[in-house]
């Protein structure tokens, strides 16, 4: 059965990367949730989606220049509605200690923007372990030399790789990365593609897929993950 993720929580409805937003998410009995993780400048795993914090907080800067003690003074909900002004820029630890069922999927994002955090593959899997949720994560990343790295660390921790374009037979590149799942734009895939990829064992966590038909179309094409801002959709249809 295909499994239903929140992105960035359920940020259709609370202000993204925030405990709010994945609190929500597992209230409407989300499978899992998707975040986004950067490093403070003293090395912090921290969850937020862009490498700046102009968009979703009340200051500007990026996250790498902000000490963990400092980020956590910034407003993360008031740029989404004022009845959020409580809301923090949650800390991985803080993502990963959420009470949640016990087969519950955390997909964990390694940001890969302008520049590459050295060691956050290290940092992220020691809080994985502390967490005892080694079963429960799928670490993903645009930056495949970062998955790379994850595996070379930790060769049974599962890992997806994440691309915006379509590629020309999937299976065969994944191999190489020994990667888990394909993270595909749900626009750069179809029924063909999906066929082979069952064929070659590669199961597909599809993003970020909102509308209803095209959530219909994939669940009933059995990929294994879809990754939404509206969980409820996603677990209405399964429903149906
Ligand atoms: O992991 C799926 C999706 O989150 C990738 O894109 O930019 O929303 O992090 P983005
Ligand atoms: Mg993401």
């Amino acid at each position: 059965m295909t499994k239903i993720i929140g992105h960035r929580g359920a940020m259709g409805y609370r202000p993204e990367n925030t405990v709010s937003s994945f609190l929500k998410a597992i209230r409407i009995g989300a499978h899992g949730i998707e975040f986004d993780v950067h490093l403070t400048r003293d090395n912090i795993p921290v969850v937020i989606h862009d490498e700046r914090v102009d968009r979703t907080t009340d200051k500007i800067g990026e996250v790498k220049d902000y000490t963990f003690g400092q980020i956590r003074k910034l407003d993360a909900g008031t740029w989404f509605s004022r009845d959020f002004f409580n809301e923090r820029i949650p800390s991985l630890n803080d993502v990963l200690s959420l009470d949640v069922a016990g087969d519950f999927i955390f997909n964990i994002e390694l940001k890969a923007g302008s520049y590459y955090y050295p060691g956050i593959e290290n940092i992220v899997l020691k809080q994985i372990y502390d967490c005892h949720l080694e079963n429960n994560v799928i670490i993903s990343s645009f930056d495949h030399g970062a998955l790379l790295e994850v595996k070379r660390l930790s060769p049974t921790i599962k890992t997806g790789a994440l691309f915006c374009a379509r590629l020309y037979e999937p299976w065969e590149y994944l191999k190489s990365l020994k990667c888990d799942f394909y993270h595909p734009d749900y626009r750069t895939i179809d029924k063909e593609i999906i066929k082979n990829a069952k064929m070659h064992n590669l199961p597909i966590n599809t993003y970020t897929v909102n509308n209803e038909n095209t959530m219909t179309d994939l669940i009933q094409a059995d990929v294994n993950m879809i990754i939404t801002n509206y969980p409820d959709l996603g677990i209405r249809i399964l429903n149906y």
